[in-house]
């Protein structure tokens, strides 16, 4: 049946009428929001490159676990950039480091709030690189390994919900999923950062998290932005390894990858909105060349069409308060 009878702006003519038949719907339940600890107290340091998000010590993101959860933010992942910075990442494998306590003074606040941890050594480590680097300049796979899976030991133990590896080493989800059952935590999930691409939009977070390659980049470690095949196998390796949830990252120049994931697995598949999808669109609403709020419900919205059913975005506290009750 062709024009005239079909007239598919029949159902385009109301708000009332576009609301119901709307396919794709944001909620707050589809949200994570990402939380960057750092040492001291009382700190609340504007992170430049991104508008409305600070770095915060233990003390402050307590205070901003409180405002986030009374807004409706569901779960937090947490970064930390530790002041003490050296070749074997050790600030992470303190019991007592700024993560440890971030995630037992949330839970005690608002045990409600579901808190992920970031596992990775780049915050950490002297060089800035996700693992350890080796005489000659390249990234050692299974050192690298062994020392993550003590790092997501650390957090987990501490209580978080669950650990996040965004490293992209080889079998580090197997590696962590012996660890951490092995250590009597069998009901941590891991939430693997499944197809994390070599990307230019992770600038304005190098500076959040103070994590930027003193050398070289990441390209050796993190995939190339032009395969989609390579993203179905990290996925299925890492869900053999025992991933609770797989992640794609960022989003919105790889929403062909969200849905192919979406399509192939059985798991919930997370999308992260990185730091430069975000700030493109800060910059571009300070000047006046678009509108703030309607492109965050865009990009998001489309990336739920595409498939995600969680995404990690820098907009979720805005979208919990532009979003109807
Ligand atoms: C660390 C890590 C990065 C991001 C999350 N975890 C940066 C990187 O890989 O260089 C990026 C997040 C963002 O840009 O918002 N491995």
């Amino acid at each position: 049946m062709g024009f005239p009878l079909a007239r598919p702006r029949r159902l385009r003519q109301s708000e009332s009428w576009r609301r119901i038949v709307r396919e794709t719907r944001l909620t707050r339940e589809d949200l994570v929001y990402p939380l960057f600890i750092v040492p001291g107290t009382r700190v609340r340091r504007p992170v430049e490159s991104m508008p409305g998000v600070s770095q915060l010590s233990v003390d402050e993101c307590v205070a901003e676990a409180r405002a986030l959860a009374d807004l409706g933010v569901p779960a937090l992942i947490l970064f930390s950039a530790p002041e003490v910075k050296d070749a074997s990442a050790s600030a992470f494998l303190d019991p007592q480091g700024l993560v440890p306590r971030a995630v037992q003074a949330i839970k005690a606040a608002r045990p409600e709030l579901i808190v992920w941890t970031d596992v990775c050594l780049c915050s950490a480590t002297d060089h800035g690189h996700c693992g350890h680097v080796l005489g000659s300049g390249a990234i050692d796979n299974d050192s690298s390994v062994a020392t993550l899976a003590q790092v997501a030991l650390n957090y987990a133990r501490a209580g978080a919900d669950a650990v996040a590896p965004s490293d992209m080493m080889d079998g580090r989800v197997q590696s962590m999923r012996q660890l951490l059952d092995r250590n009597g935590l069998a009901a941590t999930p891991i939430v693997s950062y499944a197809a994390k691409y070599a990307s230019a939009f992770y600038g304005p977070f190098r500076e959040a998290a103070d994590s930027a390659p003193a050398f070289g980049d990441r390209r050796s470690y993190q995939m190339d932005p032009a395969n989609a095949r390579e993203a179905l196998r990290e996925v299925a390796l890492d869900i053999e390894e025992g991933a609770d949830l797989v992640m794609v990252k960022p989003a919105g120049p790889y929403l062909d990858v969200i849905r192919r994931v979406r399509d192939a697995v059985d798991v919930p598949v997370v999308a992260y909105q990185v730091s430069g999808e975000f700030s493109l669109i800060k910059a571009a609403a300070a000047r006046g060349w678009i509108d703030e709020r309607a492109a965050a419900f865009e990009t998001l919205t489309g990336i739920k069409r595409a498939g995600a059913d969680l995404i990690v975005s820098y907009f979720a506290p805005d979208m919990c308060r532009w979003l109807p009750a």
